[in-house]
């Protein structure tokens, strides 16, 4: 229990570091918070226009998550997927920011590098097919955490895939206001500045 305490702390004080308003701010582009969205992850970072700066938001994010993993791993699997879990919340939850986060989708996904790689390109092969057809970032996500949690249970991980079917829960609970705005056809595509 002490191990797992440690790896929940460690998990959350990893996921919790907002890179997409650091890495934003860094580059003298203001707050990301201020503009589409308002979300700090790596679609409302592509709305600034710099497409460089988002790639290093999708990949600081994700491997925030899958460092956290990891580390956690080394005092157990227990340890290691608590650690995954508290990442995410991290994410979606800092401290730093009074509780207003991300939606959690890059983490996610670098918590799958560490969990199942199949569940990743289960991920990357809905999302990739949902984007070309739709437009739509948060569709592909909302699409690829349905099929997710059901490939990592297929592949005979059903600890892991209860962890990230938990987590693709609170990613559409997150996505709410994006779900308002597909279904009002208002929601912006890939790459607009909306
Ligand atoms: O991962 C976040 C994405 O699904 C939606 O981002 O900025 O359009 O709310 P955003």
């Amino acid at each position: 229990p002490t191990a797992t305490i440690l790896a929940l702390a460690l998990g959350y004080l990893l996921g919790s570091v907002p890179f997409g308003l650091l890495i934003t701010r860094a580059a003298g582009l203001g707050d990301v918070r201020n503009i589409g969205s308002g979300n700090i992850g790596a679609t409302n970072v592509l709305r600034t226009g710099n497409k460089g700066l988002a790639a290093l938001t999708l990949l600081c994010d994700a491997l925030k998550g899958t460092a956290a993993v990891l580390i956690g791993a080394q005092w157990g699997l227990e340890a290691g997927l608590a650690a995954g879990f508290a990442a995410f919340l991290g994410h979606l939850f800092p401290v730093w920011l009074s509780f207003k986060g991300g939606k959690g989708v890059a983490t996610y996904l670098g918590i799958l590098i560490a969990f199942a790689w199949q569940g990743l390109l289960a991920f990357a092969i809905t999302w990739l097919a949902t984007a070309v057809i739709s437009r739509y970032s948060s569709l592909s996500a909302l699409v690829a955490c349905i099929v997710t949690p059901v490939v990592i249970y297929m592949v005979g991980l059903p600890t892991h895939s209860l962890i990230v079917a938990a987590m693709s829960i609170i990613i559409f609970i997150k996505h709410r206001p994006n779900i308002e705005r597909l279904l009002a056809g208002t929601e912006s595509k890939i790459g607009s500045k909306g």
